[in-house]
């Protein structure tokens, strides 16, 4: 299965981001270990990040054509992009919901996923390790 990692605005800059919450990785290096996890669940994964919310849009509608599973985390866009949400609804593939950090439990104005409902699951709070659970929900579903 073809997977599509979006990640959004702001990972670019990850190994900047506080530690604590983000977990200290560059993005390369996420990704790095995303390909390897893909790797052993037999998953083909293909990572890009954009801090442009339109270029997001449009990989997410290339994916429309490819991508068995869909694994997302839009960063700030979360919150607010109606945009995404809509692009996102398009997919009949699973949408995972993945955030480095525990967006239940931080800012009121984080609390809020305008993707929540749509997602086939989502996974909060686990760091790095929460795109390996995301990857296992995808290698786990029935096709
Ligand atoms: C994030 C959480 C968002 O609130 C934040 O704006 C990010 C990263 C996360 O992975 O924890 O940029 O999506």
């Amino acid at each position: 299965m073809r997977v599509a990692v979006l990640n959004g605005v702001n990972l670019d800059v990850l190994e900047r981001r506080d530690p604590e919450l983000y977990g200290g990785l560059s993005l390369n290096q996420l990704e790095g270990r995303i390909y390897e996890w893909a790797r052993e669940l037999e998953l083909l994964a293909e990572c890009r990040q954009t801090n442009s919310e339109g270029e997001y849009v449009t990989w997410c509608h290339d994916a429309l054509d490819w991508a068995g599973g869909v694994i997302v985390n839009p960063g700030a866009w979360t919150h607010y992009s109606y945009a995404i949400r809509d692009a996102l609804e398009l997919f009949d593939a699973p949408v995972v919901e993945v955030h480095l950090s525990d967006i239940e439990h931080r800012e009121e104005w984080r609390r809020r996923s305008v993707l929540a409902d749509i997602a086939a699951a989502r996974v909060n709070g686990k760091g790095p390790q929460g795109y390996r659970e995301a990857l296992e929900f995808l290698a786990e579903r029935p096709q």
